[in-house]
């Protein structure tokens, strides 16, 4: 890849030449702006440029398909999002003094990405020969990293490989600014080398990327061809519900729909929740054709007891040939890199089910996140036990650094063996009760390991699957770090650059007496016009909050954006809220900035201080302490940043 450092040659403009920019027009309230030009250089510059930092902001740059008018030679488009233009404002002169400064330099090297392998479908077919020897007395087993770097189905190093790599990204992730809003460079990295992985869901699918996904998988498996049409589909774990909703548009199929996924907002405090987000959509739930079904217990939890059988029982009359199963929890929730033994016990849920539910001949797709386990192994086996053709997919809308990959077992089988299969997965099932994955993550391998060891097409086949999207994973996470490294860099020297001129050159007014000379437009206030009055409370009513999260917590979120809180008090009543105090007007607009935003897992609600009645502090909350004395503050005051300097460049010193 070349080098993000050679310097460009700096060439002038010519005396006297109109500026590269005819004009600029911002849009505060989607952080974004469109720059009309009349230098066609400066435009396909600022196309294959890409990103730039403006205001010390990461901004993308793409072009923009309006047609030329007279005088123009075209137009870019320059974003950087509504969020970041709440905290930072990028002004409308900044940018028009970048693309204008950018005329008459030389472009750096190395803007055209390359990936280090092509972005394709991937199948593994996978086999056995022996008939499976199951386990008939489950137990709890400890989800820990040797029995991921100790497996014979993928090496050590590569496993080893895959966290360094995965530890490079988040210590991307961990950066603090300048410059502001650097994930962009992290997704441009990814949508350059992996435009297939980068991109969002399409329209037909319901703007969800895992609508996309589904009709990749049909495509690439084939699991529509053959279906008889008037048959039910069972979507578990399927919230909020675009793959019901592609199963759905099969039009010429009819297909009748029938969903299982965990309810926003329940469960006991150890339990992993479901976000509102991931309620069905409510589109789905009006549908004569499709039906939610709850389980004994009304949650929608796959592994609760009694949920499983009860939500097969409402369909012994339907004749299911589909079973599909996306079912996945958060990361955060999850030890670092243990995501695959979390979630076993979910995945042996989905099997279970679709055994159940299947009529012979049915297919299944399920997601895995990665199977360098026996125990995920274990679960391969009894599936190519239970079915006629079964393979793992990996296409090409499946993030290039994610783990992810998925089961295709066409042709559920019948007889003695597969009675018996589920016995051990049911068995297994209710072993785990009513504990939470996050609790009991992780039992013994329903298959033994002896079993798997001697039955050699099976594990050749699991191993060389495995070894092969781990290896594609490490590559793919480091070239993504590599790139974003690379345009982080290429923008700060640009910058540079373009500073040195400005001082040597008189072509421009940059950007120091702009700062003299224009005010930055007032960002868009969330606070009421008749704000204020001696009684008005300079606090927001925050809801919504992670039950784990303590005082400190939310502290350090506002202190994120450099806000400084004067006082937090969470309630018993209501549950999940708290008041929040600053010092400032100031502060507080930008606090309410933050509505919507994730505090550890939970999106949370902030808005201006209203009481509610029957609120007192408490200790019940955990970890929860009142912050006036000052060695938590102190700490948190230790970690705020001086504000950022709205001049332009600050990314480039
Ligand atoms: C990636 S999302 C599924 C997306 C879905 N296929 C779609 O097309 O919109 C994973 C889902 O698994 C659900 N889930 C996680 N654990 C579950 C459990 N124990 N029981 C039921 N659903 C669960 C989550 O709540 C979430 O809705």
């Amino acid at each position: 890849m070349a080098s993000a450092t050679a310097a460009p040659q700096m060439t002038a403009s010519p005396a006297g030449a109109e500026p590269a920019v005819v004009w600029v027009k911002k849009s505060s309230r989607q952080g974004c702006a469109k720059v009309f030009l009349r230098d066609k250089n400066v435009l396909e510059r600022g196309v294959l440029q890409r990103v730039a930092i403006i205001d010390g902001v990461c901004v993308e740059i793409r072009r923009h398909t309006r047609e030329a008018r007279e005088g123009e030679a075209g137009a870019l488009f320059v974003a950087w999002g509504l969020r970041v233009e709440r905290r930072v404002t990028v002004r409308e002169e900044s940018i028009e003094d970048y693309f204008n400064g950018l005329a008459g330099t030389v472009c750096p090297e190395g803007l055209t990405a390359q990936a280090p392998f092509e972005e394709d479908d991937l199948r593994f077919v996978l086999s056995s020969e022996s008939v499976a020897t199951l386990e008939h007395a489950p137990k709890v087993d400890v989800a820990s990293k040797d029995k991921l770097l100790t497996g014979v189905f993928c090496d050590k190093q590569l496993v080893e490989g895959l966290w360094q790599a995965k530890g490079r990204l988040d210590a991307l992730w961990a950066l603090p600014p300048p410059p502001m809003a650097r994930s962009l460079m992290n997704r441009v990295a990814r949508a350059q080398l992996f435009p297939h992985s980068g991109e969002g869901g399409s329209k037909e699918n319901g703007e969800n990327r895992a609508g996309d996904k589904l009709a990749e998988l049909a495509d690439l498996t084939g699991l529509l061809h053959g279906v008889p049409a008037g048959c039910a589909f069972l979507d578990l774990c399927g919230g909020p519900g675009a793959w019901s909703q592609f199963l759905l548009a099969q039009r010429d199929l009819s297909l009748r729909g029938f969903g299982l996924t965990l309810r926003a907002q329940v469960g006991s405090e150890r339990d992993w929740h479901a976000q509102e987000k991931d309620e069905w959509y409510p589109e789905l739930s009006k549908r004569s054709d499709w039906a939610a079904l709850w389980g004994k217990d009304g949650s929608g939890d796959l592994l609760k007891p009694g949920n499983l059988e009860h939500a097969c029982q409402q369909l012994d009359a339907e004749r299911v040939m589909l079973c599909v199963a996306d079912g996945g929890f958060s990361d955060d929730s999850i030890p670092a890199n243990l995501l695959e033994l979390y979630f076993y016990r979910l995945f042996l849920g989905e099997l279970l089910m679709a055994v159940r539910v299947l009529q012979p001949g049915g297919r299944f797709v399920c997601k895995l996140y990665g199977s360098c386990s026996q125990h995920t192994a274990a679960l391969l086996y009894c599936a190519t036990r239970l079915f006629d053709d079964v393979s793992i997919v990996k296409p090409k809308t499946s993030k290039a650094t994610g783990p992810e990959r998925y089961l295709a077992a066409f042709g559920r089988k019948t007889g003695k063996e597969a009675a018996q299969i589920r016995e051990a997965l049911s068995r297994a099932h209710a072993f785990g009760g009513a504990s939470s994955p996050l609790e009991m993550p992780l039992l013994t391998p329903v298959v033994t390991m002896a079993n798997l060891a001697a039955d050699g097409v099976f594990t050749s086949s699991v191993a060389a699957m495995t070894s092969k999207l781990c290896n594609r994973n490490v590559k793919a996470l480091n070239a993504v770090v590599d790139r974003a490294e690379f345009l982080e860099e290429m923008a700060k020297t640009v910058n540079d650059e373009l500073c040195k001129r400005s001082e040597t050159q008189t072509i421009q007014c940059w950007p120091k007496c702009r700062d003299e000379t224009h005010e930055a437009p007032e960002p868009a206030s969330a606070l009421p016009a008749n704000f204020g009055g001696e009684d008005a409370a300079v606090a927001v009513r925050m809801s919504g909050i992670d039950k784990t999260a303590t005082d400190t917590d939310i502290v350090e979120f506002f202190a994120e954006v450099q806000v400084k809180t004067t006082g937090v008090r969470q309630f018993d009543v209501p549950k999940h809220n708290a008041r929040v105090d600053f010092g400032s007007k100031e502060d507080l607009e930008r606090a309410l900035a933050m509505n919507g935003r994730n505090l550890l897992r939970r999106k949370v609600k902030v808005e201006l201080w209203h009481e509610l009645g029957n609120e007192g502090p408490t200790d019940a909350v955990g970890g929860a302490r009142p912050l006036k004395d000052s060695s938590l503050q102190k700490k948190v005051e230790r970690k705020e940043r001086p504000r950022q300097s709205r001049r332009a460049f600050v990314g480039g010193a």
